[in-house]
């Protein structure tokens, strides 16, 4: 999958012009969040990851989880999933979108003929924030190590990033969804395709965004359907 998928995935992308994000100035972060930055995920399996995030304290959102959550699905996905953060459902059960908004992005996958189990899922941040804000950058930032060794160990072939947060999370970007969705993107430093959507939980608020939403799976179906011919 990596090598010469990797080679498609460049000529392809460079037909299509597809726009390179700057990356965020991270000075602008605490100072002292640099110095604890997880880099020694770097070369962690699966199994010592997972044991690693089930007890980072790196942050603060530590002190309120009931567990983390780690993510969920094929580790061999050609597709991958990217949320926010856990919510209360998530953090009661260890599982990424479990509640509501996770039936809608189950229904979502499906109606590109993807069923929960065959992609992976996964959040920018493994922990409960309180009262459900949005994480902070800093707490992404540190989190941050995590979600890139998840998605060196399962080499997606295309990412679906659900909503601002995650999506400017990954990206690197401070756009608005607006903005980022509608068009192939690239994950910086992995080159892997990006197509960014409304949040779930936000078409369940405004479901007058489906017809968007719809559009936009619908060029991440084409985008990875080309790749793969
Ligand atoms: N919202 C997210 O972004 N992730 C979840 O896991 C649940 C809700």
């Amino acid at each position: 999958m990596s090598t010469p998928q990797s080679n498609i995935n460049d000529q392809y992308l460079a037909a299509m012009g597809v726009t390179q994000w700057v990356r965020r100035d991270v000075s602008k972060f605490e100072p002292a969040f640099k110095e604890t930055l997880v880099d020694d995920v770097a070369e962690l399996d699966w199994e010592t990851l997972e044991a690693r995030v089930a007890s980072c304290t790196n942050c603060d959102l530590h002190k309120g989880r009931t567990q983390t959550v780690f993510g969920t699905g094929n580790k061999n996905a050609h597709w991958m999933i990217i949320g926010e953060a856990p919510g209360a459902d998530e953090d009661r059960q260890g599982e990424p979108f479990v509640g509501r908004a996770g039936q809608l992005l189950n229904a979502m996958l499906l109606a590109i003929g993807l069923k929960r189990e065959e992609v992976y899922i996964a959040n920018t941040v493994k922990c409960r924030p309180p009262n459900n804000r949005n994480p902070l950058p800093a707490e992404a930032q540190l989190c941050e190590s995590f979600l890139k060794r998840q998605i060196e160990l399962i080499q997606p072939d295309i990412i679906l990033a659900v909503g601002k947060v995650a999506a400017q999370n990954i990206l690197h970007s401070d756009e608005t969804v607006g903005a980022m969705r509608g068009k192939q993107l690239l994950l910086p430093e992995f080159n892997i395709p990006v197509v960014v959507t409304y949040h779930p939980a936000y078409l369940l608020r405004s479901p007058g965004e489906k017809r968007k939403a719809w559009q936009d799976l619908k060029l991440a179906r084409n985008i990875f359907n080309a790749l793969k011919n």
